[in-house]
């Protein structure tokens, strides 16, 4: 886990009002699991099984978290802290819900943990057809550094993308203006 002590369960818990709709992001526990399986199913077919989700939810350096639309589970996104890294493991937005800056909320609020945990830098690995995805990591700052062969399914290359400088204060400012955007909406 990166150096800073952790917080408990609904230490994430948070709700904003915006544009008339009640946007809640909260932490992922097994009990979301019916809700959060039918869009893992349908975003990745089949993705992770539920087993997979339940094992990692009890991984002590495994964090997810869920975006409720109106009390509707539309998004979620996860994951682990080791040392001083953070790897996100999966991010997936219903298709009907996606452009309206839900997976970049998700993300957000995912680094921000990170850097409070004194993590200082964040990998991930992306399928290198995944346009949407890798615009969404390098809005963040992730860039390119490496090509992982056949890594899914033993057919397609993976992106593996880093992140540095998380715990500067550049990546703050970073953060801050990313966050500008979340009020305006896309559609
Ligand atoms: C990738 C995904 C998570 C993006 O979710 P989203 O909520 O639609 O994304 P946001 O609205 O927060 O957009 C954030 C940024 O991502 C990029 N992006 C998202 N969708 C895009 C698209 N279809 N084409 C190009 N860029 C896109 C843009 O840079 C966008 O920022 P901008 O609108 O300011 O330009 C969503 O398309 C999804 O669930 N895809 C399937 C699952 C997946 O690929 N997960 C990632 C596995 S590594």
């Amino acid at each position: 886990m990166c150096a800073k002590s952790s917080k408990s369960t609904n230490d994430f818990a948070e709700s904003v009002i915006e544009n008339g709709e009640v946007l809640t992001i909260e932490r992922m526990t097994e009990a979301h699991l019916p809700e959060v399986m039918p869009i893992e199913r349908e975003v990745f077919a089949p993705g992770w099984s539920e087993e997979t989700f339940r094992n990692d939810l009890r991984n002590p350096a495994a964090l997810y978290l869920v975006l409720r639309l109106n009390g509707k589970l539309v998004a979620y996104a996860g994951m682990w802290l080791v040392l001083d890294e953070a790897h996100i493991t999966n991010v997936a937005v219903k298709p009907e819900y996606r452009r309206r800056n839900f997976a970049k909320r998700l993300i957000h609020r995912l680094l921000t943990i990170a850097r409070q945990r004194g993590c200082v830098k964040a990998t991930l690995e992306v399928r290198i057809s995944n346009t949407p995805a890798q615009k969404l990591y390098e809005k963040f700052g992730f860039r390119p550094v490496a090509i992982r062969p056949k890594y899914y399914d033993n057919t397609e290359d993976a992106l593996i993308m880093w992140l540095e400088g998380l715990d500067t204060p550049e990546y703050a400012a970073v953060l801050q203006a990313i966050e500008q955007e979340f009020s305006k909406r896309k559609r």
